[in-house]
């Protein structure tokens, strides 16, 4: 797998708190090309020697938003074992259900767009079900839980114009925090 040529905007770049918009199918070569070059990058961020040898930092998620795409589009790569990946693309996702139940990341939410230590939990639902289209325009649904579920509302929030920063009270950083679990 060789490193794709995509540059990953900072939070300073304006667009990224811009609404992306839906997209028609059938996919135009550059968007399925975006797609994969984005499942690369992630995949190549998660293998240590990969990463260190591009000087990557680790992620799971990427929205097109992110590489300057206002494209409704984002995926995910899980590391299901040791170096074994499996790939979510989600186009023009959209949340059907989620669970009372609130989780967050106790060590903190990262982006690749935020390049700076953010102290802070950020509320997620526990779990959650998302329709969303295919790269072929198949509609489908996908139940998520734990990580992939803060990991997809990562990413539609991104899709919206926003950041996990922004879902934190610089006041109170911690506000709510015994009211969820940690993960
Ligand atoms: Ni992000």
């Amino acid at each position: 797998m060789k490193l794709p040529n995509i540059t990953i905007l900072d939070e300073k770049e304006k667009i990224l708190r811009q609404k992306s918009k839906d997209v028609v199918f059938p996919l135009s070569k550059d968007d399925k090309k975006m797609i994969q070059d984005m499942i690369d990058y992630l995949t190549l961020s998660q293998i240590e020697s990969e990463r260190e040898k591009y000087d990557l930092r680790a992620g799971m998620g990427l929205s097109a938003v992110q590489i300057g795409v206002l494209k409704r589009i984002f995926v995910v790569v899980e590391e299901v074992e040791k170096e074994k990946f499996k790939n979510y693309i989600l186009i023009n996702p959209k949340i059907e259900s989620y669970s009372e139940e609130m989780i967050y990341v106790g060590e903190g939410e990262g982006c690749l767009s935020i390049n700076r230590e953010v102290e802070g939990i950020v509320p997620r639902y526990a779990r959650m079900t998302v329709s969303a289209y295919d790269m072929d325009g198949n509609k489908y649904e996908i139940r998520v839980r734990e990580d992939i579920s803060i990991a997809f509302q990562h990413e539609i929030d991104h899709l919206n114009g926003i950041l996990f920063v922004d879902r934190i009270d610089p006041k109170h950083p911690f506000k709510d925090q015994d009211k969820m679990r940690e993960i």
